[in-house]
């Protein structure tokens, strides 16, 4: 039976990619690195340091370890300074009424972001009284598409994978889902989440109602 629900949070509850992609470009601008829409959206789902990597590789760049946290971190400082202008009117559509309904009807929810930022990002949504659990990038070492983070946030919740349902819009998110043995919900286009149980165009259309019918021997 489903008890909770876990949400991944850039992608599903709001749209910060974009922000990402600035910050990104502002880093790569200065450095002198090519850098596009095309691989910041290789980076959807992925930690800090996994996407300086893949944007270094894609540069053929190679730096110690120390430059590169340098570096990382001073992309991580124009992020968090474009997210002071993140209000409660940037929820996806649907997503706020999701979770509005989620609480109303009883379920355990907890959020499973890859994001060190992510108590601020729902602290400008004005969305943290809706997780009875905050899984983020400080909550684990391995990122996805390892499983860890939804399996803290399922073991935080006191539910075992099979009874959670986890939303994702990350190619490797869903890997993660899976991984975990976790039913998984994917939103956005068919060659990135395809591989999850069921899958929607965007949050609007991934009511309770319609995962209700999907999954319906398991509520
Ligand atoms: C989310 C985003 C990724 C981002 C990651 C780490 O998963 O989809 O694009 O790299 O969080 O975010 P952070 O806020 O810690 O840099
Ligand atoms: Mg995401």
């Amino acid at each position: 039976m489903i008890k909770g629900f876990i949400f991944d949070l850039d992608g599903v509850i709001t749209d910060t990619a974009e922000l990402h992609y600035t910050a990104w470009k502002k880093l790569s601008d200065d450095m002198d690195w090519h850098f596009d829409r095309d691989l910041n959206e290789k980076l959807r789902g992925i930690s800090r340091m996994d996407s300086i990597k893949v944007i270094m590789d894609h540069n053929d760049v190679s730096l110690d370890d120390e430059a590169v946290v340098e570096l990382a971190t001073k992309k991580n400082d124009i992020y968090v300074e474009s997210l002071d202008d993140m209000t409660p009117e940037d929820y996806l559509p649907g997503a706020r009424e999701l979770l509005t309904h989620l609480r109303s009807e009883g379920f355990r929810v907890a959020l499973g972001s890859a994001s060190k930022n992510a108590n601020k990002v729902l602290k400008q949504l004005n969305a943290t009284h809706f997780f009875d659990v905050i899984g983020d990038g400080n909550s684990v070492s391995k990122s996805k598409p390892a499983p860890d983070i939804f399996l803290y946030a399922s073991e935080k919740l006191g539910l075992s994978p099979e009874n959670c349902i986890v939303f994702e819009d990350a190619e490797k998110g869903i890997d993660a889902a899976k991984a975990g043995k976790f039913h998984s919900v994917g939103i956005g286009p068919e060659e990135r989440v395809g591989h999850a149980d069921i899958r929607f165009d965007t949050m609007k259309e991934a009511t309770l109602f319609e995962v209700k019918s999907h999954f319906k021997d398991l509520f």
